[in-house]
């Protein structure tokens, strides 16, 4: 299960995901013990409900119903990929404009990031969006 990045221990359903974006910060949840896995930024995932048609092939076996979660912290320089381009549907990262692909394992469509945003595998358990898998991916930017 996943807990908001701003409201500690509130739990994430799919419902909390307008389709078609923006994203919502969220850190993994020890679904038995109930702990957020919030003692490093390096955890915090962007979580997005998309229209499961447009996610590519090699996307929709990672996501849930169209709900894809990637790594928030940017492969750039590890700032928090918080902002949304609603024109676009990409993720932004506004430190140095980055935009990021949600649709296709977060390809980087424009900006200085060097490689795609890691996509954290995601199901659902009774209802509940729980983390399936690692990161596709080493989490973080250049520099960490
Ligand atoms: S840290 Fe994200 S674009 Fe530079």
């Amino acid at each position: 299960m996943f807990a908001f990045g701003d409201k500690e221990g509130q739990i994430v359903t799919p419902e909390d995901l307008p389709l078609g974006g923006p994203q919502q910060l969220a850190y993994p949840m020890d679904p038995v013990a109930k702990i957020v896995r919030n003692g490093s930024t390096l955890n915090l995932a962007a979580l997005i409900r998309l229209d499961p048609t447009q996610l590519t092939d090699e996307t929709r076996p990672l996501a849930v119903d169209g709900v894809v979660a990637y790594s928030a912290v940017c492969t750039h320089q590890g700032c928090t990929v918080s902002m949304w381009q609603a024109q676009a549907k990409t993720l932004f990262c506004a430190c140095h404009a980055t935009q990021f692909d949600p649709r296709d394992r977060a390809r980087v469509v424009d900006g200085p990031a060097p490689r795609r945003l890691p996509m954290l595998p995601i199901k659902t358990v009774d209802g509940v969006l729980t983390v399936a898998g690692e990161f596709t991916g080493r989490v973080g930017g250049e520099r960490l």
